[in-house]
């Protein structure tokens, strides 16, 4: 079947990546769409179930930071564009093992720039998928694409490199980058390290919701299915070489966030709501809240879509719905260095 363009996705395994490859496969039915993912322990093979059939999608088990892999798949097939997502995400994790960070998010960052460098044919698009984060904290003033970088954590530092890189490779070899700093997203799939899920699943198990520190911690919380819209917008409407913020006006403070959790799940009387919360030691580092202003994606058409009141409502009928889809995953939320095993390349999937 000839397609009409060749999109890879990396991570599209994971949550953000799950819902944006279901999206371009349904969407886009003469495209072809490639994942490249190393199915790390966030990922679950269910979350691709409805596309894996399809004769528009692929699959390629591997290493972002495998150079033999990645310069493979941009030799193979005529790429068009790129949605980098495949990184380390844990903000906690980043702490113990800032190498694996710095090695995924970074290095397989400069591979993949690397090799659409160096590929024959010219791509037309490389999105990079950032995090707000990379701003650091903010207690009043809200961040726009300008505003200098100041990550506070291994997570958000390594984002915050890539990003440079992605801007050098524009820079020396006009590889046509876009770069998207989005906030906080939840929604239906994510894994239960993440703090709407981590919630949900706590109260689901009949214990509390365990709050980090006493600190008045708030976050702007962005649906996915507008998230990926906002990406796919970028694609067609973005201006290269430009930095888009994605983000929504709807700010929680996280103990709110557990109450309102607790109401919708327990269901009990409002006397006994914080009888399902509980405050353990704090992490080592946490930025209290980094609003950003998103005018420049909004002057391209895109406004978030899905509200708080929706969005929250779809996400706990699915976590109520689908109580065992995580069940079969380890947490390994503390890693050491990948396995050399896992950097060979293996493609399990071909295109049908
Ligand atoms: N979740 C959020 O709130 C949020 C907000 C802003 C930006 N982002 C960014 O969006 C992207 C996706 O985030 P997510 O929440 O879906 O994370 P996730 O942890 O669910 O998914 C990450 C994916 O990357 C894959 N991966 C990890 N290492 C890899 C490697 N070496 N090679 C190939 N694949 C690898 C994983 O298997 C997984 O499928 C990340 O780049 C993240 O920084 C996330």
């Amino acid at each position: 079947m000839d397609f009409s363009r060749t999109v890879l996705v990396t991570g599209g395994s994971g949550f953000i990546g799950s819902h944006l490859v279901c999206s371009l496969v349904s969407s886009y039915p003469g495209w072809k769409i490639i994942n490249l993912d190393i199915l790390d322990y966030c990922c679950s093979p269910k979350s691709l179930e409805a596309v894996e059939n399809r004769a528009n999608y692929s699959f390629i088990q591997g290493d972002v930071c495998n150079p033999q892999l990645v310069n493979h798949i941009f030799v193979a097939e005529n790429v068009d564009v790129v949605f980098h997502l495949a990184a380390q995400t844990h903000v906690a994790s980043s702490f113990d093992c800032p190498s694996v960070f710095q090695r995924v998010n970074v290095d397989g960052t400069r591979v993949l720039l690397d090799a659409a460098s160096r590929a024959r044919h010219r791509l037309l698009r490389f999105v990079y998928v950032s995090t707000d984060e990379v701003y650091g904290p903010s207690l009043d003033e809200a961040f726009e694409e300008s505003s200098p970088l100041r990550p506070t954590n291994p997570y958000a530092a390594t984002k915050a490199a890539a990003e440079r890189l992605v801007r050098s490779y524009w820079d020396k070899y006009q590889i046509p980058v876009i770069i998207t700093r989005s906030n906080n997203i939840y929604g239906p799939r994510q894994f239960a390290e993440k703090v709407i899920p981590r919630f949900l699943t706590l109260l689901h198990n009949n214990k509390k919701c365990t709050i980090q520190g006493t600190l008045p911690i708030s976050r702007h919380f962005l649906f996915v299915g507008d998230a990926v819209k906002a990406f796919l917008l970028v694609l067609e409407k973005g201006t290269v070489g430009e930095v888009y913020n994605v983000g929504t006006s709807f700010e929680i403070p996280i103990t709110q966030l557990a109450r309102e959790l607790v109401r919708r799940v327990k269901n009990v009387p409002e006397s006994d709501v914080d009888d399902w919360i509980e405050f353990v030691s704090s992490r080592p580092q946490v930025d209290l809240r980094y609003p950003i202003r998103s005018e420049k994606l909004q002057q391209l058409g895109w406004r978030a879509e899905v509200s708080w009141a929706d969005g929250i409502r779809r996400t706990v009928k699915w976590y109520q719905d689908n109580p065992d889809f995580w069940l079969d995953i380890k947490d390994q939320r503390i890693r050491s260095e990948p396995e050399a095993s896992k950097t060979s390349p293996s493609v399990v999937r071909p295109a049908a």
